[in-house]
């Protein structure tokens, strides 16, 4: 099936990415991620490890319904349980398929102890069942770059011959490199029996930072699906990064001569939510998606670019969703022209979102002159609810060089204000501490990052925070001309967000404050 001229995009970001420490995302941002994949073509979209968690097969169970032209594709070990939860998941789909893998290298062999014919077997009867379920089962030898290669090439083609559809190549710890990742590829094709019948799949991971070549290598190869992450989200140096393959095909198609579904102005739009979501900011200079992927600062630069874009530029901002006009809005600024403006952007809020927005918005245009297209997307991106347990009526916070630091603060807990003061070796850390006094907790700080969004000094600062308990994790996000109101607000956004989930691992949890407070 190498002849289609078609790449297939796979989208892992809600399994492998999510996977990621501490990119966790709620069940409502699963969603609205899986729906904003689907609007954009991805053709296949692996929602979650339904036996992992109550809350994966729900997720995945739920994006199956919401479906409307992917694929959805759940993950499944190799036994009969996993792949009978999976397919319970994945079933309401339009097009729902089955992802079973094992580990194939001598090292993954070790781990459940089967020597090179019990693990053929075990790989036999698994697919064999997957298939009796589902007729679009995709198979994974996990660690096929370290996998002999002859082993590879007789274990391919047991699970061909067991019915599965695709066969993935994962490069599972980024080992691989481009002119072995074609080779590899180009021998499981030409040389095992029923290979022309099946798509050929890479997954690469980015450990050495050769994703992105090593999948595009596996294309030359024969690979017709590539499976990838929005802003390359995974574990350690994470996946292949959707936009950069999507983007390197489109604009390469002299050299490498296949297409894709993908509706690349959509990229920008998911690659922020993604970041927010997950709470892993892009880098700055990150191919596609970073805030310097398109500026030009050096004086020569500039001077080619205004002469003829093309000089610098090998893609137009355009075609990733950057707006190529960037008109500020101000304090006058009525609903409409809101509305107009998060519209061009690619935000379509309902009503009641639109007015807490315009709030929020006529609340920065009061103390920032311009508010630019940054500043309103950090605006959207802000997730605190009417239901929050924990929010901050007032801060006051005195500084001076010779410290300590003290913060006084009123939070509402569970609607009745509370009062303190607390000090610190600086703000943000005198603030944290009254956090801590009104709300007394053993979550623990894991990252806590400050970025600009525009340029100035009355700039907004955007807040990162991660929290840590009994291995539940949670990103607090939030933004404000002010850095230390912004980093409280995203310190109790990231609580608020624990609690919830707090709630969901234990039902029946007293969520009077109270409770929790005795608790630790
Ligand atoms: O990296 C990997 O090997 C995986 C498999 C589960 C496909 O993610
Ligand atoms: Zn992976």
């Amino acid at each position: 099936m190498t002849k289609s001229n078609q790449v297939l995009i796979f989208d892992t970001t809600l399994r492998d990415g999510e996977q990621s420490p501490g990119a966790t995302m709620t069940h409502d941002e699963k969603l609205e991620i899986a729906e904003m994949l689907d609007d954009m073509g991805v053709d296949i979209i692996e929602a979650g490890f339904p036996i992992a968690s109550e809350g994966d097969f729900n997720a995945v169970s739920e994006i199956a319904k919401l479906s409307k032209s992917a694929t959805i594709c759940g993950l499944a070990r190799a036994n009969y349980k996993d792949i009978d939860r999976c397919w319970e998941a994945v079933k309401h789909a339009k097009s729902p398929r089955i992802h079973t893998f094992i580990g194939t290298s001598p090292l993954h062999r070790a781990i459940p102890n089967l020597n090179m014919d019990e693990m053929a077997e075990r790989i036999h009867d698994t697919v064999t069942h997957a298939r009796n379920l589902c007729e679009n089962v995709q198979w994974s030898p996990m660690d096929a770059t370290r996998t002999e290669w002859d082993y590879l090439c007789r274990v391919v083609e047991i699970a061909i011959k067991a019915g599965a559809t695709t066969i993935n190549i994962p490069d599972t710890v980024g080992y691989t490199a481009p002119v072995e990742s074609a080779d590899l590829i180009h021998n499981l094709i030409s040389t095992v029996p029923g290979a022309d019948d099946v798509i050929f799949a890479t997954h690469c991971h980015n450990d050495l930072g050769m994703a992105t070549a090593n999948s595009l290598a596996a294309v030359a190869g024969g690979a017709r699906q590539i499976e990838c992450t929005i802003n390359g989200l995974g574990e350690r140096a994470g996946n292949t990064a959707l936009e950069e393959v999507v983007m390197a095909l489109k604009v390469r198609g002299d050299i490498m001569p296949y297409t894709t579904k993908i509706d690349t102005r959509k990229i920008m739009n998911i690659s922020r939510r993604v970041a927010t979501v997950s709470g892993f900011a892009v880098q700055f200079n990150k191919a596609i998606v970073g805030k310097n992927a398109f500026a030009h600062e050096s004086g020569i630069h500039q001077d080619g670019m205004l002469k003829n874009r093309e000089t610098f530029e090998v893609m137009k901002p355009e075609d990733v969703g950057l707006s190529g006009t960037s008109l500020p809005l101000g304090k006058h600024s009525g609903r409409a022209a809101l509305r107009a403006k998060l519209n061009e952007l690619g935000f379509d809020l309902a009503d009641n979102q639109l007015n807490d927005v315009f709030v929020r918005f006529k609340d920065l245009a009061d103390r920032k002159k311009e508010v630019f297209d940054d500043d309103l997307m950090a605006l959207v991106s802000q997730n605190d609810t009417e239901e929050d347990r924990l929010k901050l009526k007032s801060l006051r916070v005195v500084c001076g060089t010779d410290g300590p630091q003290q913060a006084d603060m009123v939070m509402e807990v569970d609607g009745a204000d509370v009062e303190t003061s607390a000090t610190g070796d600086g703000p943000v850390d005198a603030t944290f501490n009254a956090v801590k006094t009104i709300f007394s907790h053993r979550a623990r700080l894991q990252l806590y990052q400050v970025s600009a969004v525009t340029e100035g000094t009355d700039a907004q600062a955007t807040v990162s925070v991660r929290m840590e308990e009994n291995g539940r994790i949670a990103t607090g996000q939030s933004a404000d001309t002010d850095t230390v109101v912004a980093s409280a607000k995203a310190y109790i956004n990231a609580l608020n967000r624990l609690l919830v989930r707090r709630e969901q691992s234990e039902p029946g949890y007293d969520v009077k404050g109270i409770s929790y407070k005795d608790a630790t």
